[in-house]
């Protein structure tokens, strides 16, 4: 099975270095292009994947493609494959906001289609991406794809409609996180300490803090709860934060990523 790469950026390298990580595919069945030739060589040199001549080529010679370039881009990059692809190969679409019907009408014809949500930290392994298919991908070809996309993170199933908020609650969302991490770290730099250790710490413990609400299953309210004592300091900055609107002003955030989302 050869997988194909039409743009190798942040995203689909992430997504490369996971199937290699967990043996989805040998650096020699998966292909790629990418717009400039020091991307091209960067890519090449750290996964020896094969850099093919073009978009077309990589279009022709993949039984999964992937189209991993900025929304933006859609239009060109799928007038310049739609005649290489066929309707074997199954199209994987990572961009926000396309719709389904949307990558159909570009490409003019009936495709095997899936689209897939995934974030920045499936850099490291551990994106959550959210997927969802058209009704020409059977269950077997799911999958497969589920497979390829679980290799860097976790992978569920969505229906296409609940596609924008998970591009708001996952895809978007680790730019939130990062500025909560700055806030923290920059907190406690007010307080004293050097700032190098304060990333640390507050990275660590945004990182903690949801691995002991995955693993344990307990509700974020009731760890919230937990260290919260009477009268003690950790109540203190709650009311400070619930005062400022913090709650309210991430679901807003959220709200404004699904709403760009739709509109694009
Ligand atoms: N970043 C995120 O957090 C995130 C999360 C979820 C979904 N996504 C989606 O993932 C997709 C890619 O995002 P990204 O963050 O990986 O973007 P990126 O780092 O900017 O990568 C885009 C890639 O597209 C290539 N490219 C541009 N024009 C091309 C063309 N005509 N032919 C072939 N390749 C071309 C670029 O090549 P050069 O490197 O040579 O310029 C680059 O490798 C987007 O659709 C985005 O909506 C991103």
């Amino acid at each position: 099975m050869k997988v194909g790469f039409v743009g190798l950026g942040n995203m689909a390298k992430a997504m490369i270095g996971g199937m290699l990580a967990k043996k989805i595919a040998e650096p020699e069945n998966i292909l790629g292009y990418a717009k400039t030739q020091v991307t091209r060589s960067t890519v090449k040199e750290k996964y020896g994947i094969c850099i093919l001549e073009n978009n077309e080529k990589v279009a022709k010679e993949s039984d999964i493609l992937i189209l991993a370039v900025k929304p933006q881009m859609f239009g060109d990059v799928i007038a310049q494959i739609k005649d290489s692809v066929s309707t074997g190969t199954l199209v994987i679409s990572i961009a926000a906001g396309k719709t389904m019907a949307q990558i159909q009408e570009a490409f003019g014809k009936s495709l095997k289609l899936v689209r897939c949500m995934p974030n920045t930290p499936a850099m490291v392994g551990e994106g959550c991406s959210g997927v969802c298919r058209n009704e020409l991908v059977s269950d077997e070809e799911m999958d497969r794809c589920m497979r390829l996309l679980g290799s860097f993170g976790v992978a569920q199933e969505v229906p296409e409609g609940m596609m924008d908020a998970v591009g708001g609650v996952s895809g978007s969302s680790p730019a939130f996180v990062f500025m909560f991490i700055e806030a923290l770290a920059d907190g406690a730099v007010r307080a004293g300490m050097p700032r190098k250790q304060a990333y640390q710490f507050a990275a660590q413990t945004v990182c903690g803090s949801a691995k002991l609400m995955l693993e344990t299953g307990m509700h974020p309210g009731e760890l919230k709860d937990m260290v919260c004592s009477p009268s003690g300091t950790t109540i203190e900055g709650v009311r400070i934060l619930e005062e400022m609107g913090f709650r309210s002003a991430v679901m807003n955030a959220v709200g404004a990523c699904v709403d760009k989302s739709k509109k694009m």
